[in-house]
């Protein structure tokens, strides 16, 4: 009886023994691998996973840490791609202060260069004139007193861009919105711009409609405008070329075109042209320029409620053209209307 009940305990001993055995291998080796696996993901291992096919209570511990590990996994990478993104966007806006101050750094010496030529030049003129008057014959005083004038409008031409552009900075510039007749401009600034392109067999014509409504705008700043574009379309035109100024009648504005047929602007550089103190090094022509008359005409255009645009074709010309709002028809019918300031 003793022996019986000494077996029987035995064998519930070893049966105890078995299923603990069993259950601490159950238990034991996945809990292992999950400590393991948190270990591992704090480490940064954050693609790891369980590998474990279980329903019990582990089993959704293994599927819940494998949430974790993947939700971490790609917060961490939306963080990484936000960092990226500001970080690429940062050194956008570094490049473009360096740019900017680069930039801003050769335009007050090309300034002082363009302020500096002219000046040396009508000095000198003015001198031989002074001088030698009595020596030099009436043609070649002629030909001082010429270069004295055009040297003093390209003196008048960058003082007024640069007033323009601290105007234009300072936001101040305040333009009448008055109706005037644009043709009438376009006169003014082709006649004053013909012996500029006489002296360089340049044709420079102008071709407007039979009938035009006035425009509203400013004249003195339209008048700039016009100088720019045509000034720089005689200036990139080599000797024998063609320079036409055309106006026509859109729906609701005027549209002035300056065609020329000089050295044209390669694409990219058209994507830059209306930029502030954007100029091209144009072989074959005298290097000089600010890069500001540009960028002053799309200024004045825009404040007027125009738009200016540029094509153009390597070595064959270039089109700029600008509109401008008409006068309305029914105010036309009214009579004239008074000249008012938009600003200040
Ligand atoms: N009609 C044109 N044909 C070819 N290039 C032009 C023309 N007009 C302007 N450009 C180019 O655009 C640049 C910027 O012109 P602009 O703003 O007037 O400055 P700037 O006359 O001081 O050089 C010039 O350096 C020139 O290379
Ligand atoms: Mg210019």
């Amino acid at each position: 009886m003793e022996k019986e009940a000494a077996i029987l305990m035995a064998a519930s001993f070893g049966l105890a023994l078995l299923i603990g055995t069993l259950a601490a291998r159950s238990i034991g080796r996945p809990v292992l691998q999950l400590v393991d696996s948190t270990q591992r993901l704090s480490q940064g291992e954050l693609g790891h996973r369980i590998d474990l096919d279980r329903r019990d209570e582990i089993g959704q511990l293994a599927t819940s840490f494998n949430e974790m590990a993947r939700s971490l996994k790609a917060s961490y990478e939306g963080l990484e791609q936000q960092v990226e993104q500001k970080t690429a966007d940062l050194k956008d806006a570094l490049d473009q202060v360096s740019r900017i101050s680069e930039l801003k750094s050769r335009f007050v010496s090309d300034v002082s260069h363009e302020l500096k030529t002219p000046l040396t030049s009508i000095q000198g003129y003015a001198e031989t004139l002074l001088r030698l008057r009595d020596k030099i014959s009436e043609a070649q005083q002629l030909d001082c007193a010429r270069t004295i004038g055009e040297e003093s409008g390209r003196l008048t031409r960058l003082i007024d861009n640069l007033l323009d552009l601290s105007h234009i900075e300072a936001g101040t510039m305040r333009l009448e919105r008055g109706p005037l007749s644009l043709v009438e401009v376009a006169q003014e600034t082709v006649h004053a711009l013909q012996i500029q392109a006489f002296e360089k067999q340049i044709v420079l014509s102008l071709s407007t409609p039979e009938t035009l409504p006035p425009i509203l705008g400013d004249r003195d700043a339209i008048r700039r405008v016009l100088d720019n574009l045509v000034h720089n379309a005689i200036k990139y035109t080599s000797p024998e070329g063609r320079v036409s100024v055309t106006l026509e009648c859109m729906a609701t504005h005027v549209k002035t075109s300056v065609f020329d047929t000089g050295v044209g602007i390669s694409p990219e550089n058209l994507e830059r042209i209306f930029d502030r103190f954007f100029w091209i090094k144009t072989p074959g022509v005298q290097a000089s320029g600010t890069g500001l008359g540009l960028s002053i005409v799309r200024s004045i255009v825009e404040e007027l409620g125009g738009e200016v645009s540029a094509t153009s074709q390597p070595g064959k010309g270039s089109v700029f053209c600008f509109t401008l709002p008409a006068q309305p028809l029914q105010d036309m019918v009214r009579g004239p209307q008074k000249t008012h300031t938009r600003r200040g």
